[in-house]
């Protein structure tokens, strides 16, 4: 476990955004069986969550800027540190009462990022990390996975949903090429957890173009600090500016981009 005093300010934020959203989940398997459906009930479930984070972290840490999904960009007087917030990662799953979801909450520091929490609060997996400080699912040290050969692995990616249809033939063409080296392929949506669980070991890997920096950047900090490499599919440490990742041991991540790159 990290006692640090930052990590108490994260965790007891998520905490209590954390109640608020399994709340909501219990209403949102109600709503399922009426014709309208959940959908304005969980947007209005993921801006409460996001205001309850906004209002802790600013609380304990006044003046440090934050990156919100849903609020955007807000400067702080403090330039050195910024929070990555999504308040809700998997909101699909959530609005289809699969409990696959999390709230994901990153710290930079003079734009390196420093700590990570990736907390699903309805398994009650409270991942977080801190650098220096090792990757932690609870009361556990994580380590990634020591398989090395892709023909072992089982990874992780993200198919770009309807709204990105642009982005579907290079999906195919990458899924394909995986395809034909790994043992298999997951697809949870969520990309915060697929970060968090190669963290833990449970994945060997996992890429995903088109995402957003809130949706990596507390598991960047979650894999690497478990002994794991994360980059952009290049190889290189633009995830956040480009939107796209690649993570794994530093076999299965090096065998996993040499892959996708032929695709
Ligand atoms: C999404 C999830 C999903 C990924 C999408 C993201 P959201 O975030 O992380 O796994 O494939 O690209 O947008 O919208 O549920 O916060
Ligand atoms: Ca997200
Ligand atoms: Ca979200």
């Amino acid at each position: 476990m990290i006692r640090s005093a930052l990590m108490n300010v994260m965790t007891a934020a998520a905490l209590k955004a954390g109640r608020g959203l399994k709340r909501d989940f219990g209403e949102v398997e109600n709503l399922q069986v009426s014709v309208k459906g959940p959908g304005d009930f969980v947007t209005a479930a993921d801006r409460r969550a996001e205001k309850v984070l906004f209002e802790e972290l600013s609380k304990a840490r006044p003046g440090y800027g934050f990156l919100l999904e849903e609020g955007g960009e807000i400067e702080g007087a403090d330039k050195a540190h910024r929070w990555i917030i999504d308040p809700l990662d998997g909101t699909l799953n959530f609005l289809h009462s699969l409990p696959v979801f999390a709230i994901s909450i990153a710290l930079e520091r003079e734009g390196q990022l420093v700590a990570g929490l990736v907390y699903n609060p309805i398994a009650d997996d409270m991942f977080v990390a801190e650098r220096g400080q090792g990757a932690w699912l609870n009361n556990r040290r994580l380590r990634v996975a020591q398989r090395r050969d892709l023909a072992d692995a089982l990874v992780a990616t993200g198919i770009p949903h309807l709204g990105k249809a642009s982005e579907h033939p290079r999906f195919k063409a990458e899924l394909a090429a995986a395809m034909a080296r790994v043992a298999n392929i997951r697809r949870l949506g969520a990309a915060a957890i697929d970060l968090a669980y190669v963290a833990a070991g449970r994945y060997d890997g996992y890429w995903e173009r088109a995402l957003q920096p809130w949706d990596m950047a507390a598991g960047v900090v979650l894999v690497r600090e478990a002994g794991g490499f994360a980059s952009d599919l290049a190889g290189g440490g633009d995830m956040l500016t480009r939107g796209a990742i690649l993570a794994g041991n530093e076999y299965i991540h090096r065998a996993l981009g040499e892959t996708l790159k032929k695709a």
